[in-house]
């Protein structure tokens, strides 16, 4: 499974780079907005900077919902650097638009899925990414990691060659989960990252080590 870092953050992109385990990074405009990027140089900028300091797919979100306007933007964003993905919206014109992408050998997230069905007009317009929101959908009531792996399932058997992109997780446990569950790729934020590495017993254990290798 791929790990993406799920923040234009920097920072953290660099830290969770340093790990050595980064596969790449998404981005979406709220975590664009809260980074304070304004304007479209701004924003194209920090893409490149992104895709300078990680050597993986790097998703840039369209702002547009027309099908014109969205292949507008997205030829755009996908100028910026080879490794950008260009992040589509769930709706009509974005499926379309996906199409057109596929034809014209530029690489697509489609984001903001929420149900198997969507996820399959995804596979088929030939999204390189689906990015299912296992996190909203945990937040509505619903079972998250359950639509990975009734999605994984679907792809599997109908030879769909989309990755599963496990978007807004919460904590390590989801990262785990969607392990199990045949995610492709999962992303998060650097804290579930993290949290990966903590175990109380391995804390313990390497106090005792650190202590009898006094002793030695
Ligand atoms: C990733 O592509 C999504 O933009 C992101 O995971 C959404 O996460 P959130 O539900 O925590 O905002």
């Amino acid at each position: 499974m791929k790990f993406f870092i799920d923040t234009a953050n920097l920072a953290q992109i660099k830290e969770a780079n340093d790990l050595g385990i980064l596969d790449g990074v998404t981005t979406n405009p709220s975590l664009m907005a809260k980074e304070g990027i304004k304007g479209t140089e701004a924003i194209n900028n920090h893409y490149k900077t992104i895709c300078e300091m990680v050597d993986g797919d790097i998703s840039a979100e369209v702002l547009s919902t027309t099908f014109n306007e969205i292949v507008e933007e997205g030829k755009k964003l996908a100028a910026i650097h080879p490794n950008i993905i260009v992040k589509v919206p769930m709706i009509k014109e974005g499926i379309k638009a996906i199409k057109w992408f596929t034809d014209n050998g530029i690489k697509t997230n489609c984001t903001l899925v929420f149900s198997a069905g969507q996820a399959i007009l995804a596979a088929k317009a030939g999204a390189t990414y689906v990015s299912p929101f296992i996190g909203r959908i945990d937040d509505s009531g619903w079972d998250g990691v359950q639509l990975i792996a009734q999605i994984a399932n679907i792809y599997s058997i109908q030879g769909f060659k989309t990755e599963v992109l496990a978007a807004s997780i919460r904590n390590p446990n989801h990262i785990i989960q969607c392990a199990e569950a045949g995610a492709d790729v999962c992303t998060c934020p650097l804290e579930p990252i993290l949290g990966l590495l903590k175990h109380p017993l391995t804390d313990i254990g390497l106090a005792k080590f650190l202590d009898d290798a006094k002793k030695m």
